[in-house]
C-alpha cells in the first residue's frame, strides 16, 4: 500500500522524469566523447601509416627489394612490431618479410585501405585482433602492406561501453532510490497536514497543523493554514456568541414587550392609554434594536475583516471631535471636561468603530461621575512613542477584581442595574481595541476610573503588514 502510494506521488514522477533526462544526457556525453576520441585516433594512425608508406616507397626506390626486406624485418620485430603490422610479398603474394603469416583475404582487391582480422597463427598468444592497413603495389609487382593494430581502439571502446552501462545503472539506481526517498519525505510532511485537516473536517476545530520548525515551504503552509483556522475559530466563536446573546439576553426584553402588549390589549383601555403603551413599545423596540446593532458591531470588530479597510487617522482630532459633541452635555451635568489632544498621534484604524468606542467611554463616564466631578480626555504619545488614548473620571471607579469581567458582553455591575443600558459599551471598546492591536487597561484614577488604550506605532504596523504581504507573495 505505502510504496504504491509513493509511486503515485508527483515527486516520484518528477524524480523519474529527471532521472530519464539525466541518464540520456550522460549517455549522450559518453557517446560523443567516444566518437570524437576514436575519430581523432583513427585520423592520427592513418596519417602515420601514410607517412610510413611514403618513407618505405622511397627506401624501395633507393635500395630495391633487398633494402626494403631488411627495413621491414627490423620494424616488424622489436618495439614498433608490437603495434605495427607489416607485410612485403612478391608479385604472387608469397611473403618476403613482415609479421603477418599471409596476405589477408580482405586486402586482395586493388590497393587502398582495408580493415581485417589478423590470423591467430601470427600472434598465437593473443585472441584474434583487428587491424587497419594500407596496401600498396611497388613497381616490379611487389605488394606492400603497412597497418596498425586496432586492439587499443577496441579496448577503449570496451571501456567506454562499460562506463556507459555503469553510468546508466548508477543513474537508474540513484534516481529510483532518490525518487523514493524524496517522495517518502514529501508524503510524510503532507500526510501530517492531511491528517490535521481531516481531524478538523471531523469537527475538532482546536486541532492545528504540525509545524516542524525547519521554516521551509511546508512550515509556511502549515502556519498559514493555522492562522486561517485561528481566524475561522474566532469568527465562529463570534457568531456563536452573538447567537447565544440573542437567544438569552434579547429574549427577556422581547417577552416583556409582548406581555405588556397583551395586557394592554386585554385591559380594553381608552385610546390615550393605547397611545402611551405604543409609545413605550417603540421606545423599548429602539432599545432592542440598539442592542442588536451593538452586538453586530462587536461581532464585526472581532472578525477582524475591517483591518483591510484601515485608514491613517489622527487620534487627537477624533478626541477633539468627541469632546465638542459632549461639551454641552457636560455643562448640563455640571461636569468639567478637560481635553489634552496632541497633533502627532497617528494611528491606522476604523474611524466609525473608534468614534463609537470613545462615545461609549464618555457615556459611561457621564453616567458614573457625580456632579462637580471632572472627566479628562487625552490623546498623546506615551513614553515608548506609541499613540495613547485615555479617559479618566472622578466617579466610583471599578473594583480591581471586576475590571476584566465588565469587558464581557451584557455584564453590568450591581449599582448600574437601575439605569438604562445593556452592558455592551465596554465590550465594544474591548473588541475595537483588539481589532486595532491596542492594549486596553482599566486603572484606578483615585478616585475614579481611568481607561487607557495604547495603539501600536504606525510605522511598525505598516512594516509588519508589508512583511505579511511579502510572505503571501512568496507563497
Ligand atoms: N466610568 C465608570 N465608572 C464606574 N463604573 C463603570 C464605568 N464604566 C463602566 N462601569 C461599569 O461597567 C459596567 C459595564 O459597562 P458597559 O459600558 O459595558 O455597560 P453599560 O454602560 O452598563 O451599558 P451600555 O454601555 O451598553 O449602555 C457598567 O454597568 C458599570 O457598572
Ligand atoms: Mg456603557
Amino acid at each position: 500500500m505505502f510504496p504504491n502510494r509513493l509511486f503515485r506521488t508527483s515527486t516520484f514522477r518528477y524524480a523519474m522524469l529527471y532521472m530519464a533526462v539525466f541518464g540520456l544526457s550522460v549517455c549522450g556525453v559518453l557517446v560523443f566523447v567516444y566518437w570524437s576520441t576514436v575519430s581523432v585516433i583513427d585520423a592520427q594512425s592513418d596519417d602515420t601509416i601514410e607517412a610510413e608508406i611514403t618513407g618505405l616507397a622511397e627506401q624501395y626506390r633507393e635500395r630495391r627489394v633487398v633494402g626494403l626486406v631488411e627495413i621491414i624485418r627490423q620494424r616488424s620485430s622489436g618495439e614498433s612490431g608490437r603495434r605495427g603490422v607489416y607485410l612485403l610479398t612478391d608479385p604472387f603474394l608469397t611473403p618476403l618479410a613482415g609479421n603477418l603469416a599471409g596476405w589477408p583475404e580482405a586486402a586482395k582487391g586493388p590497393p587502398g585501405w582495408v580493415d581485417f582480422h589478423i590470423k591467430q597463427a601470427a600472434r598465437p598468444a593473443l585472441r584474434p585482433q583487428i587491424a587497419r592497413a594500407r596496401t600498396f603495389e611497388l613497381d616490379g609487382g611487389f605488394h606492400l602492406l603497412v597497418g596498425r593494430d586496432l586492439t587499443e581502439r577496441a579496448a577503449f571502446r570496451e571501456t567506454i561501453t562499460n562506463a556507459l552501462i555503469w553510468a546508466l545503472l548508477a543513474t537508474l539506481a540513484l534516481g529510483f532510490g532518490g525518487g523514493l526517498l524524496l517522495s517518502r519525505y514529501f508524503l510524510r510532511r503532507l500526510d501530517a497536514i492531511n491528517q490535521g485537516s481531516r481531524a478538523i473536517l471531523h469537527g475538532d476545530l482546536t486541532q492545528r497543523m504540525p509545524v516542524t520548525g525547519y521554516s521551509d515551504e511546508f512550515d509556511r503552509l502549515a502556519e498559514n493554514l493555522n492562522d486561517m483556522l485561528d481566524q475561522i475559530e474566532r469568527l465562529m466563536e463570534g457568531m456563536r456568541g452573538v447567537a447565544d446573546n440573542i437567544a438569552h439576553d434579547l429574549r427577556s426584553p422581547i417577552s416583556r414587550l409582548r406581555s405588556r402588549l397583551e395586557v394592554t390589549l386585554m385591559a380594553q383601555s381608552d385610546p390615550e392609554e393605547y397611545r402611551t403603551a405604543l409609545a413605550k413599545t417603540i421606545e423599548e423596540t429602539d432599545g432592542i434594536l440598539d442592542t442588536f446593532n451593538a452586538l453586530l458591531a462587536i461581532a464585526l470588530a472581532e472578525s477582524g475583516v475591517l483591518r483591510d479597510r484601515f485608514e491613517r487617522l489622527d487620534l487627537g482630532a477624533l478626541v477633539r471631535d468627541a469632546a465638542e459633541l459632549y461639551g454641552a452635555a457636560a455643562e448640563e451635568h455640571g461636569l468639567r471636561l478637560d481635553v489634552d489632544a496632541a497633533d502627532d498621534c497617528l494611528i491606522d484604524g476604523d474611524r466609525n468603530l473608534l468614534s463609537q468606542a470613545i462615545s461609549n467611554l464618555l457615556d459611561n463616564a457621564f453616567n458614573h461621575t457625580p456632579e462637580n466631578g471632572s472627566i479628562a480626555l487625552a490623546a498623546r504619545r506615551g513614553q515608548d512613542g506609541r499613540p495613547e488614548f485615555s479617559i479618566a473620571d472622578t466617579g466610583p471607579g471599578i473594583a480591581k477584581e471586576e475590571r476584566q469581567r465588565v469587558l464581557e458582553r451584557f455584564v453590568r455591575l450591581d449599582d448600574s442595574r437601575s439605569t438604562p443600558g445593556s452592558g455592551l459599551g465596554l465590550s465594544q471598546v474591548a473588541a475595537t481595541a483588539r481589532l486595532h492591536y491596542a492594549d486596553l487597561s482599566l486603572e484606578d484614577n483615585a478616585p475614579g476610573l481611568r481607561i487607557r488604550l495604547r495603539f501600536p506605532a504606525t510605522e511598525k504596523r505598516l512594516e509588519s503588514q508589508k512583511r505579511l504581504t511579502y510572505n503571501n507573495m512568496q507563497q
